[in-house]
């Protein structure tokens, strides 16, 4: 598949996927969903890779939010088919990714852009990054599951403000609500998401893996997320990352997943 709106790298064994459509702040249209569902499919099958970035191009947007022009005619069936095919073919997708996707916020993370970034396992953002969801503004509320997983992770008071007032905060505010997890200067900004993504590839892959399905599962109501996270630990017994890591520790040497 040849990417038309993404750029596409890769930097030891971690993949960076660019939203290049810098002229509409990276907004979300139809052709970079199909693409990202590309990309992000290829990479979770690429062994070389152990994890992802998503930004956007230049400095000022990550993601302005969903194509506003594109779906201004919907009527309720266009939009129903619009967010369920968002869901999931991008946005689960991420998020029930075994490998880590991390998303480096260099700017406006707006409506799905905001969605976009709370889908990945991690966030880190730039200091001028402006994050919200404004659908109310439109008419709208937040339909890439900006609704939920916000209120997973800041908690549903300062999910409510966000959603009720469709107020950006700064990025500072983003950290203090645990909605990124590090701020950090532009030019560094990718650095920092290698070295994170590094760190986690110096790790089992198998055991990064089942971290995150047990951590989802909690997440998900119609799963038992301690059951869950009994069977995964289970599991990781009979594998050759856990002979490989219990090895490594006796030996007192560093393990090569
Ligand atoms: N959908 C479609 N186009 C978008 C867009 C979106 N979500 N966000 C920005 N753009 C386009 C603008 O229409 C403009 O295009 P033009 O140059 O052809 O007129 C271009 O990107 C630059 O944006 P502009 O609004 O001129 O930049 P700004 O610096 O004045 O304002 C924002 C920046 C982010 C505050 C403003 O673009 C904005 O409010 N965007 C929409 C955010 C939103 O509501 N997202 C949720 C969608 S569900």
């Amino acid at each position: 598949m040849a990417f038309h709106q993404l750029l596409i790298r890769d930097e030891q064994s971690v993949r960076f996927i660019t939203i290049n459509r810098e002229e509409k702040l990276n907004a979300l249209n139809q052709t970079i969903l199909a693409e990202l569902h590309g990309a992000l499919t290829k990479a979770l099958a690429d062994s070389q890779v152990r994890g992802i970035v998503l930004t956007g191009a230049g400095e000022k947007a990550f993601v302005a939010g969903a194509d506003i022009a594109e779906f201004a005619a919907f009527d309720a069936a266009q939009g129903q088919r619009l967010a369920s095919d968002g869901h999931r073919n991008v946005f689960d997708l991420i998020h029930h990714a075994g490998k880590p996707i991390l998303a480096a916020i260099n700017g406006y993370a707006l409506g799905g852009g905001l969605e976009l970034a709370l889908a990945c396992h991690l966030r880190i953002a730039v200091p001028n990054a402006r994050l919200g969801l404004p659908e109310v503004t439109l008419g709208l509320i937040p339909g890439y599951g900006g609704t939920q997983r916000l209120t997973q992770l800041v908690g549903r008071g300062r999910a409510l403000e966000l959603i009720l007032t469709a107020d950006m905060i700064t990025a500072e505010r983003a950290l203090e609500y645990g909605l990124v997890n590090a701020v950090v200067d532009q030019p560094v900004l990718l650095q920092k998401a290698l070295e994170i993504l590094q760190t986690i590839a110096s790790r089992s892959p198998n055991a990064v893996a089942a971290a995150i399905r047990a951590v989802n599962a909690g997440l998900d109501p119609s799963k038992n997320g301690f059951e869950v996270e009994i069977e995964e630990f289970s599991k990781c017994f009979g594998t050759a990352d856990f002979a490989e890591g219990v090895s490594a520790f006796l030996a007192k040497r560093k393990p090569n997943f």
